[in-house]
């Protein structure tokens, strides 16, 4: 946020603060110009730490008075902080008044407007863009919290917590006071005034609490809330029934904005949402939108005990609780979608989320433990690596304690630290303290490396079956690699669910007791597991259910996968051998340099997926689906997009034309009669048709056949939802129909006054598979679009994240236009918003593994960027990482 070059904040610096603020009642005067804010806070000294002055941070503020106990004080002014020399040794109210400028505030954090409403946003560090504080999650104080303002232009008048007190005042203004019971971090606070209505309800828990709730959004969305009110109350019921949480509010508000540098936050009592992550109708949102609305609303809910009721003592543990919150979040969502195959589908999801962006993550020049060791700028680290492979983490807990110990360790873990700001390893001796026996607790340091090491690990096995003996030796070793800054690893403790199964499929008992699933844990660089009364080689099924954050390799053949694929317990395996068997093909034909041909068998194997009586739709289209481009990168030492994008391609092509009968009758079999429910069956049919129509598609493009391509310009015109209107719609872009272009000219000219449906528009085009250059020269002219504005970021996003990041085959060019590109956009971006610029300049972190020549001029790119003298902190952190 701040220019210049930032300081690297270290973890193992952590000092409590010199002071304590136990209360703080402020006043916002709201003008969208110059908004007056009056801090009153009682201040004590925290005795156990030296004596010395009181400093507060402040930023972009206008300092008017200073008053102790109600007198002058003497002050300086020190680079962005507010120094007091000489406070009172014993506690004193202390009184500061300033004024922001909400209507210049383009970075978003802080109080900032947002069509014509006022919004704000604090994690991690904004409010002190709000008044001076002690912004930093340690300090923890009760707000009560008065709101001014005009009362036509802004009737409703929210913060945290209760209502206590409303009115009128003079010159057409009014106001509301607010106050919020627990002492929660600045990071939590939260105000919102604006013309906003709201969708209602009165709940009755378990416990017998009436609680309202209340979804508040602009004139004209109401009718798009319902999903996230039904969302907001299944996660009410379900932390109540898994883990005993309640909620400790009488009124829990959500509200959506349009201008967010994220998808929602957990302010107490006062969520603010990415109307992104918040509003949904059959006709503007697809079954995924859906789907993540669900478990944003969720994750939001869930912090309330994860994050608010005990919070993290310094940013470092910020996974503490979002590696927690996303665990719950992703609970939640598979015990909402119910039978074991749905289940299974989200999982999967999660996992593919997983390899496609912290994989990359953990092996570029962003790598870092899951608990950094140092930082300039903490916006920086809500990364893939804190949020999905802390997640990771928290179930490897779950999976060494089982489900009911994990349940207990919570349990102790709220006895221990309701109302504290606590650290990682609080987390961890509470799990393990709750569990005495387990394979946890006797490993836990070792096991705590989760926190320390980045990195994914490398595990192999090797199997040896023994006829003469009747037995089974699995030889495991693991290794994880170098990482920017970590070049020792120890190994870390990885939990392997596993089974055995005879070549026919029958699963084998793995011991006296007749157990055919175990989870072994494997704790040392190599060790050997012997399994008794085995009679014929078996085929090996490890890390069920992706037991463990680690890239496998069991160096099975394309025979063994065929009969895991096919039998297979766990159908997270067999979806996973489906893919392995995809990815060996398209690796050998990257590392020969040939073309990539598919097998008989691979083809074969597909076929029998897709016309399963028994499988679900929605796995079907899992396990249909190639793997990413970005996944494929991950595997190779040296990565060439355009080959990989081809090999991709070519496995497609192939896919499509040879199992073109079989995609008609998946296609004429998911469809649906009735209205739209985003329910896991319906979702995975048309997730299977629309597979199966832009297969047809691209299959028509290749022989010149024109009936598909009609066919989904007609669905694409008829749809009643927008799953399938925007799946019909990528059939025709994806392939390069001619119909493509009529297509997005009517799907814009039918949305273009609904902003998320116009992002889809943008992302569908910056996504499309690269064809001669042809993506990159449309997403470049559409910067140019009436529509497209760098000042909105799901707006920037849906062009320039999809294009840089999503998109690797339009993005590395042989002529660097790419990234000449994508540090013009980073720069211009950068002086609106650092946090957004620094997400798009990721796209760099991984330049270093290009091949060439795109290596060569990616460093280039980085460096131009980096060799700009007035880059925001967030920016350079990421460009000089990069170049490290
Ligand atoms: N804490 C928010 C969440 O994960 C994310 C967020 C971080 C939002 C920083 C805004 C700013 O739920
Ligand atoms: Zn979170």
């Amino acid at each position: 946020m701040r220019e210049g070059t930032a300081p690297l904040i270290q973890r193992l610096d952590y000092q409590q603060p010199p002071f304590w603020i136990r209360k703080v009642d402020l006043t916002f005067d709201l003008d969208p110009a110059k908004t007056i804010v009056t801090s009153k806070m009682q201040v004590e000294r925290n005795r156990a730490v030296p004596h010395g002055p009181l400093r507060l941070h402040g930023e972009e503020l206008n300092l008017l008075r200073v008053l102790i106990n109600g007198a002058g004080v003497s002050f300086r002014q020190e680079g962005a902080e507010l120094v007091i020399d000489n406070p009172p040794d014993e506690d004193f109210a202390f009184e500061i008044r300033n004024t922001t400028c909400p209507e210049k505030n383009t970075a978003l954090s802080g109080l900032y407007t947002s069509g014509g409403s006022f919004f704000t946003q604090c994690e991690a560090e904004g409010f002190r863009r709000i008044t001076y504080f002690l912004d930093r999650p340690d300090v923890m104080a009760v707000y009560t919290v008065t709101l001014r303002a005009d009362k036509a232009r802004f009737p409703i008048l929210l913060a945290n917590g209760n209502l206590v007190d409303s009115g009128d005042l003079d010159n057409g203004r009014h106001f509301a006071v607010w106050n919020d019971p627990f002492p929660k971090p600045s990071y939590l606070f939260a105000v919102v005034a604006g013309d906003l209505v709201a969708r209602e309800q009165r709940v009755r828990t378990r416990a017998g609490k009436d609680h309202l709730l209340q979804v508040y959004v602009r004139r004209g969305d109401l009718e798009k809330t319902e999903h996230a009110m039904n969302s907001l109350i299944a996660s009410m019921v379900w932390d109540e029934a898994r883990f005993g949480l309640p909620l400790d509010l009488e009124r829990f508000m959500v509200v959506g904005v349009s201008d967010f540098n994220m998808g929602a936050m957990e302010n107490k009592g006062l969520n603010i949402f990415n109307t992104a992550a918040l509003l949904a109708s059959p006709a503007t949102a697809t079954d995924a939108d859906f789907a993540r609305i669900e478990s944003i609303v969720a994750h939001e809910y869930f912090h309330n005990w994860t994050g608010n009721r005990v919070t993290c003592r310094d940013w470092f543990q910020l996974s503490l609780k979002e590696g927690l919150t996303v665990f719950r979040d992703q609970e939640f969502s598979m015990d909402m979608a119910g039978t074991p195959s749905a289940r299974a589908v989200c999982r999967i999801q999660d996992v593919r989320q997983l390899r496609a962006l912290q994989f990359p993550e953990d092996s570029g020049a962003m790598a870092h433990p899951v608990r950094p060791d140092s930082y300039s700028e903490i916006n920086n680290f809500y990364t893939a690596t804190v949020y999905e492979k802390g997640s990771e983490v928290v179930r490897m807990y779950q999976t060494l304690v089982g489900r009911t110990g994990f349940e207990a360790g919570m349990k102790l873990y709220f006895e221990r630290h309701d109302g504290q700001a606590v650290t990682c390893d609080d987390f961890a001796q509470a799990i393990a303290d709750a569990n005495p026996d387990s394979p946890l607790t006797t490993r836990l340091d070792a096991f705590k490396r989760w926190y320390s090491q980045a990195g994914t690990p490398r595990v192999k096995a090797h199997g040896e079956h023994d006829a003469a003996a009747r037995t089974y030796t699995l030889r495991l070793s693991q290794q994880t690699p170098a990482t920017p800054g970590q070049t020792d690893k120890q190994p870390q403790v990885v939990p392997i669910v596993m089974g055995l199964l005879d070549r026919h499929g029958v699963a084998l008992p793995l011991n006296a007791n007749g157990d055919t699933e175990q989870v072994l844990v494997l704790d040392q660089a190599e060790q050997t597991v012997v399994f008794e009364n085995i009679d014929s080689e078996p085929v090996p099924s490890l890390l069920r259910g992706f037991s463990a954050p680690v890239v496998l390799d069991d160096g099975l053949s394309d025979a063994a996968l065929l009969v895991l694929m096919r039998h297979d317990s766990d159908p997270f395996n067999r979806w996973e051998a489906g893919q392995r068997l995809a990815l060996n093909r398209i690796l050998h034909a990257l590392r020969a340099g040939q073309p990539l041909q598919l097998s008989n068998a691979f083809i074969e194997a597909m076929r029998g997926v897709l016309n399963h009586a028994d499988l679900d739709p929605a796995f079907k289209e899992l396990a249909l689906t190639l793997p990413g481009e970005a996944y494929i990168a991950e595997q190779l030492d040296v990565v060439d997009p355009q080959a990989i994008h081809a090999a991709v391609m070519a496995a497609q092509q192939q896919l499509a034309a040879a199992l073109r009968d079989d995609w008609i009758a998946a296609f004429e079999a998911n469809q649906i009669a009735g209205g739209y429910t985003p329910d896991p069956v319906s979702s995975g049919k048309r997730a299977l048709a629309n597979l199966a129509l832009s297969m047809l598609v691209l299959d028509a493009q290749a022989t010149g056949d024109t009936v598909w391509p009609g066919k989904a310009y007609q669905r694409f015109k008829d749809a009643s939802n927008m799953t399938d209107r925007l799946g019909a719609l990528a059939a025709l872009v994806n392939a390069g129909a001619e119909l493509a272009a009529p297509a997005l000219e009517r799907f814009h000219a039918l949305f273009k006054d609904d902003a998320l449906v116009i992002d889809k528009w943008f992302s569908l085009q910056a996504r499309a598979p690269e064809v001669d250059g042809r993506v990159f020269a449309r997403a470049k002219a559409l910067t140019k679009h009436a529509d497209f504005t760098l000042k909105n970021p799901n707006r920037a996003r849906s062009l320039l994240a999809s294009l840089c990041m999503f998109n690797p085959a339009a993005f590395h060019r042989a002529d660097a236009a790419g990234y000449v590109f994508w540090a013009e956009q980073v720069l211009a971006i950068d002086a609106i918003n650092p946090q957004l610029a620094s997400r798009v300049a990721r796209a760099m972190d991984r330049w270093a593994v290009l091949a060439e020549p795109y290596r060569t001029a990616a460093r280039e790119a980085v460096a131009r960027v980096a060799a700009k003298p007035d880059l925001s902190t967030d920016v350079r952190e990421i460009v000089e990482r990069a170049l490290a």
